[in-house]
């Protein structure tokens, strides 16, 4: 299928309910994202072949999706751009409605323009007068305490009249973007108004379906995720819940199933026999940026490792499923994490390091240590760095080490799985050559520079009997001529689909703070795993290198 094609097949002719003749475009098409779509389309060209299927090329039934948060730092980043950009490029359903909710005493008119701010610092695709005016026709506002039930009569009266005259047939996405705190407040006020129902025939729902989406972090130990789960539970079917993580929805996050999953050559290698160890890196060169109250009580363990680093685990690690959908391959996930032994106290003390930074360089400049960041504590124990050692007691991977690491303020921003192979058995070049060889690695780079790259011997030219490491690049960016959707496109374009392969199922976080439970209990004891400090702009503590090379390993400098 060509960029044309999807064109010709998205175009909607119908009017948009609930506007007038004046506000219907001049060519009367009406549905204001399918003419945005062709007025960014273009005249048609002739098609990239190598762009073809790019598109996300499925078109969601009407909703409404209601945010909570609104006037927080992740609608504006990401969930505002993202829905532009949705749909600019892909038409999102005919009279599909955004209603914010938050405490901001705001009208229509304030948060559409302050949502036009956002789009225009963060979206992909430039806004216009034209884009802009057709977007903001969908966009509304309530305002509202999340604990006081006026706000969900409030919000209730708004949803009937966007179902009337936006025709969204009742079908609502409800999104929590709000502090974790405000969850249970937020999903009994939805039940107690009658906004939400629990939807126990998923597949055949009365009256329009109701769905949650819930970000991270999900609980903030095993008691509390469970508590949430179970109360959640008499809300909303599981079916009806969406837990986001938005790694999951990165493309190539997901290229990492098809590498493997779609090519016969690696899975031969992909075990014990031939694998040495895995890495797993996610360092991010921005600090807490603003977010310090939140960060404090998270922490990188619970921020990014129990969620986003286990979840990278998972895919590289999983068995293949059998087929490509919710339950198929959340299945094989939560096999991975069932098979990890967690860390008993003293394996605490040596496979698990953490860190927090002190003043340093970020981007050429010196900048501040987490202490001196707003909103946290002069003396605080919260780790910004954690490295450790994990292992998969199963068939595949039994006795391969898997490395894991994530900090702040290291020297760059970087994403990536490395899975490092066995030396050969017998190097026959060793007697004659000159020899300066690394073992085979291949790195799925999920960010920046998006790819895969494999590591190899080669021969230099010459006479002499040399070798030398070589590499062997991917680039997304190269192949496919542009760059996938944002993460937040892909995962919000799922949800309103009904497709949760891409979302954690309940048994999934259950089991990734089941390993991180332990940790935590054990860092309540500081002479276990004392707190390392480390400069801002380095890799790390030097605690966490020794941790590796007592291994006569080393950490990959990616
Ligand atoms: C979020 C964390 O989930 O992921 C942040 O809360 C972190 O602390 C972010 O910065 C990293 O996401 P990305 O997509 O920039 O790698």
């Amino acid at each position: 299928m060509t960029d044309t094609d999807t064109v010709r097949r998205t175009r909607v002719p119908n009017a948009e309910p609930g506007l007038n003749e004046d506000e219907v475009g001049s060519e009367g098409s009406g549905n204001g994202f399918a003419t945005l779509f062709d007025a960014w389309s273009g005249e048609p060209t002739a098609p990239n072949p190598l762009r073809s299927g790019l598109h996300l090329d499925r078109v969601p039934a009407p909703c409404a999706m209601v945010i909570f948060g609104v006037s927080g730092d992740l609608t504006a980043r990401k969930l505002m751009p993202a829905l532009y950009d949705l749909a600019v490029n892909q038409p999102l359903p005919e009279g599909f409605s955004v209603v914010g909710v938050s405490h901001r005493d705001w009208s229509d008119d304030d948060f559409r323009a302050r949502m036009r701010e956002a789009v225009a610092a963060s979206a992909r695709t430039p806004v216009t007068e034209e884009s802009w005016e057709l977007f903001a026709r969908g966009l509304f506002y309530v305002r509202g305490d999340f604990a006081d039930s006026e706000t969900y009569r409030g919000l209730g009266d708004r949803l009937s009249i966007i179902d009337r005259e936006r025709r969204v047939e009742g079908n609502r996405l409800f999104y929590l973007a709000t502090s974790p705190n405000y969850y249970l407040p937020i999903i009994r006020g939805l039940a107690e108004g009658g906004v939400s129902e629990r939807q126990a025939n998923y597949e055949e729902p009365t009256e329009g379906w109701h769905r949650i989406v819930i970000e991270k972090p999900f609980g903030r130990d095993l008691a509390t995720a469970r508590s949430l789960i179970a109360e959640m539970a008499t809300i909303f079917s599981e079916r009806q819940i969406y837990r986001i993580d938005h790694y999951l929805g990165k493309e190539t996050v997901q290229n990492v199933l098809a590498f493997r999953f779609a090519n016969i050559l690696f899975d031969p290698v992909w075990n014990r026999q031939y694998v040495d160890n895995v890495q797993i890196t996610a360092a991010e060169s921005i600090g807490v940026e603003g977010r310090g109250g939140y960060y404090e009580d998270a922490g990188a363990l619970r921020d990014m490792v129990q969620s986003h680093l286990l979840q990278l685990l998972t895919v590289v690690a999983m068995e293949p499923p059998a087929f490509f959908n919710g339950n198929a391959v959340r299945d094989e996930k939560v096999k991975v994490l069932r098979s990890i032994v967690a860390p008993t106290d003293d394996e605490i003390a040596t496979r698990v390091v953490r860190g927090q930074y002190e003043a340093g360089y970020g981007g050429g400049h010196p900048v501040e240590g987490y202490r001196e960041e707003r909103g946290v504590k002069p003396n605080s124990q919260t780790e910004t760095y954690v490295a450790l050692k994990l292992g998969i007691d199963n068939w595949r991977w039994d006795g391969v080490p898997f490395y894991l690491r994530t900090g702040k303020r290291m020297p760059r921003r970087v994403t990536e799985i490395a899975v490092e192979f066995k030396r050969v058995p017998h190097l026959m070049f060793q007697s004659v050559g000159d020899l300066d060889l690394t073992p085979n690695v291949i790195s799925l780079r999920i960010q920046p520079d998006e790819g895969i790259a494999l590591r190899f011997a080669a021969k230099v030219p010459g006479g002499r009997t040399q070798l030398r490491t070589v590499r062997m690049d991917f680039l997304y960016g190269a192949s496919f001529g542009q760059s996938g959707p944002d993460a937040y496109e892909r995962l919000l374009l799922d949800a309103m689909l009904g497709d949760p392969t891409l979302f954690t199922r309940r048994d999934e976080v259950e089991s990734a703070w089941g390993l991180v439970d332990p940790i935590l209990e054990g860092w309540k004891d500081p002479a276990t795993s004392p707190l390392r400090p480390y400069e801002a702009g380095t890799w790390g503590p030097a605690k966490a290198d020794a941790m590796i090379e007592r291994d006569g390993r080393s950490w990959r400098r990616p």
